[in-house]
């Protein structure tokens, strides 16, 4: 299995986790590389399901080495609150590693990521409201307080203060907020920062190491790549780098030590917050699909935004991840449909487009172009190979790959950890 990079395909909630959680059982290190708590991995393991918010979703098989690389921001009230709750379930957390470099979420950026999206009114972006793009603002302008800082308790003290002031400024005099508590955010923080301290070290080290003697590593992407900073539908989009070159940096490797890039799909699409989104189903379908795939937000409990299968988007995707392979998920949430639709191209003023458009303004008043499959009636939740399935379902996996020229080697039909066919 060597390097593998695992990245979400579409608009993110592909199922990651789930796949993640397979593959772990074999790897020796797994690792978190960019965004927080935005995130939110389900893991259905013997019956029981966890919700992973930061720790990677390899942290269920005791003896993985689970990464916080230095791309992600950490929210510390939420990692232990994390910890505890699967330190109650019996996990074991002595292999989870935290970088020193990662980037620190404080209280105002909670509140100033819920300040700026009110005052965007209804242009707001739908964030997660969880300050994950005012940290990264704060470490592109250079004055983050990252986990090294953290520890170091006059260090944080001095940055803590300038840091308060500055955005006390913002709050109160920009949006008339409420502005937050120095005093309190430094005695909370010192306390997670002794409960943290343990878990601290340079991880770009502990990976390489991992890599040059031969372990297994696999990088967890989070979100997906159309919500890239850079490639994705922005401004719609999150604050870091979903695809796979997002590793790199985000972890401290170079591209050479990745072998494969696995993208995880749905066999639809779906989306949560606002902007573009072409195949998007405002109907009984759409309804359909969303109650049947249980499609509601595993961090903010948001109906997701539901739609076909958008090959358009899935072509994007292979090209700006270098995909070597897919994983499609939830295969058995279109049982029961008649016709299944797939985009292969967007329709407008009479041109046909094969490629996403960079820019989204050039998406308004794209038409789906769609090809009908047949559906399946039958259950095939309990499949135990892409043989078992029924010939639609087949065909229905071989258009996508034809669409996309891209093999799918995986494919999901059910949240457990066992329902998932291999290629
Ligand atoms: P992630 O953010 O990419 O890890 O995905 P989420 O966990 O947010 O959302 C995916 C949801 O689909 C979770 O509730 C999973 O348990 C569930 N899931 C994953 N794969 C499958 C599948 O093949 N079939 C079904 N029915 N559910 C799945
Ligand atoms: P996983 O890892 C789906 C979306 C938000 C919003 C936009 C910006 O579970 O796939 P942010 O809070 O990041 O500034 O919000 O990005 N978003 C996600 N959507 N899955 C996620 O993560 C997401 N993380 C962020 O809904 O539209
Ligand atoms: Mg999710």
């Amino acid at each position: 299995m060597a390097v593998t990079a695992l990245v979400g395909a579409q608009w993110g909630d592909e199922g990651k986790g789930k796949v993640i959680d397979i593959l772990a059982e074999k790897s020796d290190m797994v690792v978190r590389a960019q965004g927080g708590n935005n995130a939110g991995h389900t893991v259905v393991a013997g019956g029981i399901t966890y919700k992973l918010h930061l720790i990677p979703s390899g942290i269920l098989y005791k003896g993985t080495v689970c990464v916080i690389g230095n791309g992600t921001v950490v929210d510390p009230a939420v990692i232990l609150s994390e910890m505890e709750e699967l330190q109650k379930r019996g996990v074991d957390l002595s292999q989870l590693k935290i970088d020193a470099r990662a980037h620190v979420i404080f209280p105002y950026h909670i509140v100033l990521d819920e300040l700026s999206e009110k005052a965007r009114g209804a242009g707001d972006i739908g964030t997660t409201k969880k300050g994950i793009g005012p940290c990264y603002m704060d470490k592109a302008e250079r004055i983050g307080i990252r986990m090294c800082d953290l520890i170091d308790p006059a260090v944080f003290r001095e940055k803590l203060t300038r840091n308060v002031q500055i955005k006390n400024d913002i709050i109160v005099k920009l949006y008339g907020g409420k502005p937050v508590d120095l005093a309190s955010v430094l005695a909370d923080y010192t306390a997670y920062a002794q409960q943290l301290a343990p878990y601290v070290c340079d991880t770009s080290v502990l990976v390489y190491d991992a890599i040059k003697s031969g372990k297994n590593v696999l990088f967890e992407g989070a979100q997906g790549a159309l919500l890239d900073l850079d490639v994705g539908t922005y401004p719609y989009v999150t604050s870091s780098h979903p695809v796979s070159g997002g590793f790199c940096v985000g972890a401290g490797v170079g591209p050479t030590l990745i072998d494969d890039v696995l993208g995880i799909a749905k066999a639809y699409t779906t989306r949560v917050g606002k902007g573009p989104f072409p195949t998007e189903l405002n109907d009984a379908t759409g309804d359909r699909i969303r109650n049947v795939g249980a499609e509601f937000g595993t961090t903010t409990g948001r109906p997701r935004r539901c739609g076909w299968l958008d090959a358009v988007i899935l072509r994007f995707a292979v090209r700006v991840n270098g995909l070597t392979g897919i994983a499609l998920n939830k295969l058995d949430t279109l049982s029961g449909l008649p016709t299944l639709k797939i985009c292969v191209a967007y329709k407008k003023n009479g041109k046909i487009l094969r490629d996403f458009p960079a820019d989204i303004a050039a998406l308004e008043g794209c038409e789906p172009v769609y090809e009908e499959y047949e559906g399946w009636t039958q259950d095939i939740t309990q499949a135990k190979s892409i043989a078992d399935l029924p010939p639609a379902a087949r065909a229905y996996l071989q258009a996508i790959e034809k669409h996309i020229d891209c093999p799918v080697k995986m494919v999901g039909v059910g949240p457990d950890r066992t329902q998932n066919l291999e290629a």
